[in-house]
C-alpha cells in the first residue's frame, strides 16, 4: 500500500530520474550501433532494466560503469546472437514493440513475453507494418497480442506504411527494422508522436527526414556507437508539477526535465489551466532540457484535444487530477488510446476518483471533470491498478485530500520512477509504501 497524507505545502528542488523513453532507445539503438555507445543518465526502472536484459540474452555486452551510466558493445546491425530463452519484456510496451522492430530483421527464431497486463495490449499494430517488411510473426488471438513468435528476415523490404494511430512506438519499430532493409522507409502518422527515435538515429549518424508527421529514412544504414546523455523524464516530473500546482503556496524547481515540443503538452496545459509556472531552458547539447519553477495555483478547467494529445498521453491521469482541483469544466477528448495501456486508465481514473469525491464522466475517448476547487475531494482507500501512473496520479490526489489515502500496488512506481516516494517526502510530503498490499 502507498500510505499518502494530505499536505500543506510544497517546497524544494529536486531532480526527476532518467526519461523512461530515451533510455530506451539509448540501449536499443546502441546495441544496433557498430562501437561502442556510453549512456549518461539511464533510467533504472525495472521497464527499462528489462530492456537491458532481453539485449544481454540476444548477446550484447552491457557494463554498468555507475549509477545510471552504462556502456554498450553495438552488434553492428546484424550481429546479434539467437536467444536460449524467451525474452520477458516485463510490463514494458516499448520494450516489446521497440525489439519486435530490431528482432524483425535478425535472421533466427526469438519469442517476446511479457506480464498480465502486456500480454493483453495490442501488437497487431506492429506485427502488421514489420510483416510488410518482410518478417513472421505469430501472435496469440489471431496475431494480435503477445507473446509473440518472430522469425527475422534479412534484408527486409522498405515500406511506405500509413500509421492509424499516432504511436511513437509503432515509428520506432519500423525505423529499428528499416535500419536492415533495402530501400526507403517512410511512416505517415495521423499527428507527430514522440520523436526520441529519429533525434537519436540522427544523433548516431543515420539520416531521418521529418515533413510535418511524415518520417521518412533510407534503409541499410548502421548507426555509429556514441555518448548519449538521458534528460529527466518529463512524465514523472508531471506528477510533481502538478501536486505543487493543486497545493497552495507550493513553490517547487525540478531540474533538468526534458522538454522536447513532442513530449512537453502537459506544460502547455498547465500554463492554459492559471498555472504559475516558469520554464528555463538549459544550454545543453542533445535533447532539449529546462529547469521547471512551479507554484501553488488557483487552476482552471479547460478542453484538451487534438494534436496536442500524442504529447501529453502518459501524462493524462495527472492532468485528470489537476482537473479535479481546478475550478470549472475540463474535457479530455480524442484519447482513447489511454484504454490500452498498462490498464484502461479511462476506466481506472474513472472509477476511483469518482470513488474519492471527484465529479467526473467517463467518456470513450476521455473524460468531463467538473472542478470545484477541490471541495469533497477525501481520502479513504483507492485501487491503482497495478498501473503505475494510475498509483502515481492518485498519490498526488491524496496530497489535496481531506483526509488519508491508502493506495494499493505501490511497488507499480518502480517501473517507471524509482523514488517517487522520496522524492516527494524531499519536498515536504508524507508518503509511505506499508506491507500490508
Ligand atoms: C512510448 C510511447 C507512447 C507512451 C509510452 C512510451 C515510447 O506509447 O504512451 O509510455 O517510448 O515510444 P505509444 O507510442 O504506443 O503511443
Amino acid at each position: 500500500m502507498l500510505e499518502v497524507r494530505p499536505c500543506s505545502r510544497l517546497e524544494g528542488t529536486a531532480s526527476v530520474p532518467g526519461d523512461k523513453s530515451v533510455s530506451h532507445r539509448a540501449a536499443i539503438v546502441g546495441a544496433l550501433a557498430q562501437g561502442e555507445t556510453t549512456v549518461h543518465g539511464f533510467l533504472e526502472s525495472e521497464d527499462c532494466l528489462a530492456t537491458l536484459h532481453c539485449l544481454s540474452q540476444l548477446g550484447v555486452s552491457i557494463e554498468r560503469l555507475g549509477p545510471g551510466a552504462y556502456n554498450i558493445c553495438g552488434r553492428g546491425g546484424l550481429g546479434f546472437e539467437e536467444p536460449s530463452d524467451v525474452l520477458d519484456c516485463g510490463n514494458s510496451g516499448t520494450t516489446m514493440r521497440l525489439l519486435a522492430g530490431l528482432l524483425a530483421s535478425q535472421p533466427f527464431f526469438s519469442v517476446l513475453t511479457g506480464d498480465a497486463s502486456l500480454r493483453t495490449r495490442p501488437m497487431a499494430r506492429v506485427i502488421r507494418p514489420l510483416e510488410s517488411m518482410g518478417a513472421r510473426i505469430c501472435g496469440r488471438q489471431s496475431n494480435t497480442k503477445a507473446p509473440l513468435a518472430i522469425l527475422g528476415t534479412s534484408p527486409l523490404r522498405g515500406i511506405s506504411y500509413m500509421s492509424p494511430t499516432a504511436s511513437a512506438q509503432v515509428k520506432s519499430a519500423i525505423l529499428l527494422a528499416g535500419l536492415a532493409a533495402e530501400g526507403k522507409v517512410s511512416i505517415q502518422e495521423p499527428a507527430l508522436s514522440r520523436n526520441h527515435t529519429e533525434l537519436m538515429l540522427e544523433h548516431l549518424g543515420v539520416p531521418v527526414v521529418t515533413k510535418g508527421s511524415r518520417i521518412t529514412m533510407e534503409g541499410g544504414v548502421v548507426p555509429k556507437g556514441s555518448t548519449i546523455q538521458v534528460p529527466g523524464d518529463i512524465s514523472s516530473a508531471a506528477f510533481p508539477m502538478v501536486a505543487a500546482a493543486i497545493i497552495p503556496n507550493s513553490d517547487v524547481v525540478l531540474q533538468n526535465v526534458g522538454v522536447n515540443p513532442t513530449r512537453r503538452g502537459i506544460i502547455e496545459v498547465l500554463l492554459a489551466m492559471g498555472a504559475d509556472m516558469t520554464v528555463s531552458p538549459m544550454d545543453q547539447a542533445g535533447e532539449p532540457r529546462a529547469s521547471i519553477h512551479i507554484r501553488g495555483s488557483s487552476l482552471r478547467g479547460i478542453r484538451v484535444e487534438g494534436p496536442i494529445i500524442p504529447t501529453l498521453i502518459d501524462e493524462l491521469p495527472a492532468i485528470a487530477v489537476a482537473a479535479a482541483y481546478a475550478q470549472g469544466t475540463t474535457v479530455i477528448k480524442d484519447a482513447g488510446e489511454l484504454r490500452v495501456k498498462e490498464c484502461d486508465r479511462i476506466a481506472a481514473m474513472t472509477q476511483e476518483l469518482s470513488r474519492l469525491g471527484v465529479d467526473i464522466i467517463e467518456k470513450p475517448d476521455g473524460w468531463v471533470i467538473q472542478g470545484h476547487g477541490g471541495a469533497g475531494i477525501k481520502g479513504g482507500r483507492a485501487n491503482g491498478f497495478g498501473d503505475h501512473r494510475v498509483i502515481m496520479a492518485l498519490a498526488v490526489l491524496g496530497l489535496g485530500a481531506s483526509s488519508p489515502l491508502s493506495i494499493g500496488g505501490a511497488g507499480a512506481t518502480e517501473i517507471s520512477f524509482p523514488g517517487f516516494t522520496h522524492l516527494f517526502g524531499r519536498l515536504g510530503a508524507s508518503m509511505e509504501v506499508s506491507c500490508s498490499d
